[in-house]
Parts: C-alpha cells; structure tokens; sequence
C-alpha cells in the first residue's frame, strides 16, 4: 500500500510537538514543518531521528513552499497549528497577524482541497469569543459582528469562517490546553506552565487580580484525541467538518490552580495578587454538546491528574534550564 502522511504545521511547537509524538506512536508517517520562530527544537529532537517523521525547517506561507510539499509527499491529513501566537505581538503588528494566521492558512486549506487532501484541521481558539460572557459559550456566538478583542483573535475567527463557508475543513476552537512542552518563558505564556515554573524555582506565584477569574483547562493529550477525532484517523471514520469547541467544559479559577500547583510541587512559593491584566477576560468556559453529541470525544483526564503529570515532566526534564531558553513571538 502507498504511503500517506500527515502533515502538520507547527510540529515544534508545544501542541505540535505532541501532536506529532501522538502519530508517531500511531505508527503514521508526519511531514512536520517548522520555522522556530516559537516552537523550540527540543521539542522534536526526542523523535527527529524516527525514519517515519520528514521535518522540514521552513515556513509554511512562503511562495511555493505548499506546492513542492504536496508535489513531494502524498498527504492525506494536514494539521495547521502554525501561526504568531502573541496576543500582544498581534496587536502591535495587525497587518502581518492576517497575513499570517488568516490568509496564509487559508492558502493552506485551498491547496490541501486542490491536492485531494482529505480532511484539513484547524486549531482555531477560544480567541474567536472576544469576551462574550453569554457562558457556557457555544459555537454559533462567535460571529463576524463579535468584538475579537485582538488581530489574533480575528484572524483565528476569519479562518474558522472560511472553512464553514466552504464546507471544506474543520475549526478546533481550543480553550485553555496545558501539559508538556508548553513553553514558561514568556509573560503571556500559559498561565499553567508559568505557576509550575515559579513554584519549582521556588520563587512567589503572581495572580493578576484577586483570582476568581476562572478558564476551562484542557490537559494536552484531550486535545489530541479532538485532533485524532477531526481528522477521521481515530476512531476510523469520515472527517469532521465545521466547527467546535474543544474543553472539558468546566470552569477553574486562576487561584485554586495556584493553590493546586502548590501543593503538588510542595513548593514553598508564596502567593502573591497583583493588578488586574489589562484586558484580561473574567470568565471564560466552553458548551462542549456538540463535538460530545456528534463524536466520540470525551476529556479524559482530571485536572488534578494532568497538573501532575505535567508537573512530572517539568522535573523530569528540568525543561526551564534545558528547553525553553527563548522567547517566543
Ligand atoms: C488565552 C490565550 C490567549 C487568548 C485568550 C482568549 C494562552 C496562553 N493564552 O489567554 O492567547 O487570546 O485565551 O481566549 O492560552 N495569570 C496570572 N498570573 C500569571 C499568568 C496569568 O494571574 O503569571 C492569569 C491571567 O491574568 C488570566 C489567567 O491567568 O486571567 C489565564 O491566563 P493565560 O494562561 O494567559 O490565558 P488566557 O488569558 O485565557
């Protein structure tokens, strides 16, 4: 039988870098393309070396670059999960954060149509909401009349609405994902990874705020299986199509994932309250029914168990000092 790949955009970054670890495992052969400009070697080099994983060190938007691609490899899944990932670089940089995050991924998705690829997955974002406070929040709120809040959130919500236009994709609007490679080192970092980090340098946990704002926390492996669900691959079936929220679904505050972490690190980091983030949203929290109701999708891992298991791996990896030396975009 010929073989196919998977290609996926943005392999070195943190959800990537999992992503592709997952397919790997699956015995799939990854086309995996990466520019660096946030996503960190380390994140690959466990499985660079895997004779069924191509990398390529290269931007996905740049001319030709998606037709020698897919004259190259026969590629029947395309993941697209690169893009500038600061929303306060897309702000002060708005004109490149289209370019980029919109009309380059919906480049992709025409030309992975064009080539006959079989289904297109899009990690599109909570972003897409603003901060619409009509909660839990479904699908259909976000519209072309939402305040996006920021060229990143726009361009993600400008992509998602190509796809359902089309017909010819599927949008993953991702809430908050934590677990494994998630890079600390940025003050717009996630706000899991950056805890982890203080508390295991023993240095004092900062809360914007009193710390009642709550997220809807998704460990990364959940997220993954959204990815495998998508895509058709697993369970065998025909790809999804349109858009969906992918979260647990359940709401935590900012101050009892600080306590938590605390806890399992046994660290003795103080908690500390700040000013409140500018523009920082007070709640936000996902309807998961539809991708429950129409798919197999069922976020498998306890918030306390993946706070563990990342935990775990931050020591593991002493990933602060080794990994993650750079500042992403
Ligand atoms: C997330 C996305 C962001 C997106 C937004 C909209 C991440 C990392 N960011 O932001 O790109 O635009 O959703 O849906 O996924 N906090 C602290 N102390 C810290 C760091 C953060 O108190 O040291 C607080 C923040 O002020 C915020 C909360 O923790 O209230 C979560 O922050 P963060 O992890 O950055 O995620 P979002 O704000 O949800």
């Amino acid at each position: 039988m010929k073989t196919s790949y998977s290609l996926i955009t943005g392999c070195a970054g943190f959800v990537g870098s999992n992503l592709t670890r997952a397919l790997l495992e699956q015995g799939h052969h990854v086309v995996g393309v990466d520019n660096y400009s946030s996503g960190l070697r380390g994140n690959i080099e466990d499985f660079e070396d895997s004779s069924r994983f191509h990398f390529l060190n290269d931007d996905f938007s740049e001319q030709d670059f998606l037709s020698d691609v897919f004259d190259a490899y026969p590629v029947s899944k395309v993941f697209h999960l690169a893009a500038i990932v600061s929303v306060p670089f897309s702000i002060q940089h708005p004109k490149r954060t289209i370019q980029q995050n919109y009309e380059a991924a919906d480049a992709l998705r025409k030309s992975s149509q064009a080539a006959g690829v079989d289904s297109f997955v899009f990690a599109g974002s909570a972003a897409e909401y603003g901060n619409d406070q009509r909660l839990p929040l479904k699908e259909e709120y976000a519209t072309s009349e939402s305040d996006h809040e920021s060229p990143y959130g726009l361009a993600k919500f400008k992509t998602t609405e190509r796809i359902i236009q089309d017909n010819y994709g599927c949008s993953l609007r991702f809430f908050n994902i934590f677990g494994p490679n998630q890079n600390p080192t940025n003050p717009y970092s996630g706000v899991i990874s950056i805890f982890i980090d203080r508390c295991l340098r023993g240095k004092d946990i900062i809360i914007h705020g009193d710390g009642c704002q709550t997220r809807d926390f998704i460990y990364v492996s959940d997220a993954i299986d959204a990815y495998l669900i998508a895509s058709g691959i697993k369970p065998r079936a025909k790809p999804l199509s349109g858009v969906y929220n992918v979260a647990r679904g359940k709401a935590t505050s900012i101050l009892s994932i600080a306590h938590k972490i605390v806890a399992i690190t046994g660290s003795n980091s103080r908690i500390i309250h700040i000013d409140p983030r500018e523009g920082d949203i007070k709640h936000s929290v996902a309807d998961i029914d539809k991708i429950t109701e129409h798919t197999k999708f069922n976020p498998k891992t306890p918030l306390t168990e993946g706070l563990e298991k990342t935990i775990f791996w931050y020591e593991r990896t002493n990933a602060v000092t080794k990994k993650h030396t750079r500042v992403p975009l």
